[in-house]
């Protein structure tokens, strides 16, 4: 049957859109962290759809909420209406996001989130120059791709904007790697006032950061860093957009939002991926002057419509009435710690990293900084093959990428440290 499905797939579907495993598998159930796929095979699911099912599989409280949206018989209406369930989840993101008199704009995907942000942006400054870090991902469109900083990624090199690249905060290789924190962030500092007086002309529309650098392999900087850069950038009037698709709504553990990991409020923050818990839902967030800067009309015709913001606003209840941002810290200590203490010493082992319930591991050939994409593989195989499914990513496809849903327990989240544990090892040929 899958194999069937498979050459079905290839046959109508672009081979730029890859597959997991030698094997792909096909969803076709799911309940809590578990999916089933076609074959009768349950996994224990560490990458929810690449972040997106951030709550779960079947969650009763989304399900009947957009159950019950759906028997009302509006599915759309445009956004020429006013829409009860965009306004009250706009209301609730605007308080959250931590931005002073915030308006919020709906879109279908962080693509055309990051699009906005960068639209508004350039409006609002009259300048089509921004600043991006290496090593990182904003989505598929002619901007988002011109402020991705990795080949993999960018699908074209056109781009309509002017952009200068900063370093990001990889500590296994590149110019700040092995530098100490507080020396990473002061030069990171130094470079981003270099970049500004040598490759732009100074009157930049904004940076645009991912806290933790999701494709990049959750590569992050050290805390603080973003202070940093935001001072210079204040001294010049240059906004600040905090690319939150992945680290959003209390993944991190520790916060809320990536962003506050650095004692900074950003101009314009973006969302996607796990609000609607597999709904299409995303959107941009910021300040009135910044976000009004649209001289024509747009619109997204499906952005925030009925169905998606039903199911943001019981995502985003349901997170909060069950502090799913704490259980993140705390399940995802003990995977941390667990990855930390039995794989974090092997030489293949460059390193565990994250935060939260948004870990990897970057496999490098033993004693060198040299990435190891096949020993990355092998470990993704093995894993699925014990039962768990993960994610891959990284510049160089050598990190393994761990996001599990935020209401994961505690027992689950010692089964999949127990599962990945062993791929590691196993795959590593390290003697029991
Ligand atoms: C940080 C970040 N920004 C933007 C995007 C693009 O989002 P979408 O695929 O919904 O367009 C992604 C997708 O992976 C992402 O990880």
């Amino acid at each position: 049957m899958t194999d069937d499905l498979l050459a079905r797939h290839r046959a109508v579907l672009p081979s730029w859109m890859p597959l997991y495993y030698a094997e792909p598998i096909e969803l076709v159930s799911g309940s809590g962290r578990r999916v089933t796929d076609a074959q009768g095979r349950t996994y224990l699911d560490f990458f929810g759809g690449v972040l997106t099912n951030m709550v779960g599989y079947d969650i009763p409280e989304i399900r009947e909420a957009v159950e019950r949206q759906l028997a009302t018989g509006i599915v759309h209406t445009s956004t020429l209406y006013l829409i009860r369930q965009q306004v009250e989840l706009a209301e609730k993101i605007a308080q959250r996001s931590g931005i002073p008199d915030a308006r919020v704009f709906f879109t279908n995907s962080g693509t055309e989130a990051n699009e906005a942000a960068l639209l508004v942006a350039t409006n609002y400054r009259r300048s089509h120059q921004i600043l991006a870090v290496r090593n990182s991902y904003h989505g598929r469109s002619y901007a988002a791709m011109g402020v991705t900083g990795n080949r993999t990624w960018s699908a074209s090199g056109l781009n309509p904007l002017q952009v200068a690249w900063l370093h990001s905060g990889d500590r296994v290789r590149g110019l700040l790697a092995r530098l100490s924190a507080g020396e990473q962030v002061d030069a990171a500092v130094e470079d981003l006032r270099e970049v500004l007086a040598t490759q732009t002309t100074g009157d930049v529309a904004a940076l645009i950061a991912e806290p933790i650098q999701g494709v990049g392999g959750f590569v992050h900087p050290p805390d603080g860093l973003f202070a940093g850069w935001k001072k210079v950038l204040d001294e010049h009037g240059i906004l600040f957009i905090a690319d939150e698709v992945q680290t959003g709504w209390g993944r991190t553990g520790e916060h809320f939002w990536g962003y506050q990991a650095h004692g900074i409020t950003p101009d314009l923050l973006t969302f996607a991926k796990g609000v609607g818990n597999g709904f299409a839902l995303a959107g941009v967030v910021g300040r009135a002057e910044v976000l009004e800067s649209v001289p024509g009309i747009s619109f997204s015709t499906f952005g925030g419509n009925p169905i998606s913001t039903t199911a943001g606003n019981a995502v985003l209840d349901y997170l909060v009435a069950h502090d799913l941002q704490a259980n993140a810290a705390r399940v995802g200590a003990i995977l941390a710690d667990g990855l930390r203490s039995a794989v974090g010493g092997l030489d293949c082992v460059a390193e565990v990293r994250g935060k939260g319930l948004m870990l990897g591991v970057e496999f490098v050939v033993p004693g060198t900084s040299e990435p190891d994409p096949a020993l990355t593989n092998r470990v993704f195989e093995a894993c699925r093959t014990g039962g768990l499914l993960a994610g891959k990513g990284g510049l160089y496809g050598n990190v393994l990428r761990m996001g599990p849903p935020l209401t994961l327990t505690e027992e689950e989240a010692r089964e999949g440290l127990a599962i990945l544990v062993d791929a590691i090892r196993s795959s590593a040929e390290v003697p029991a």
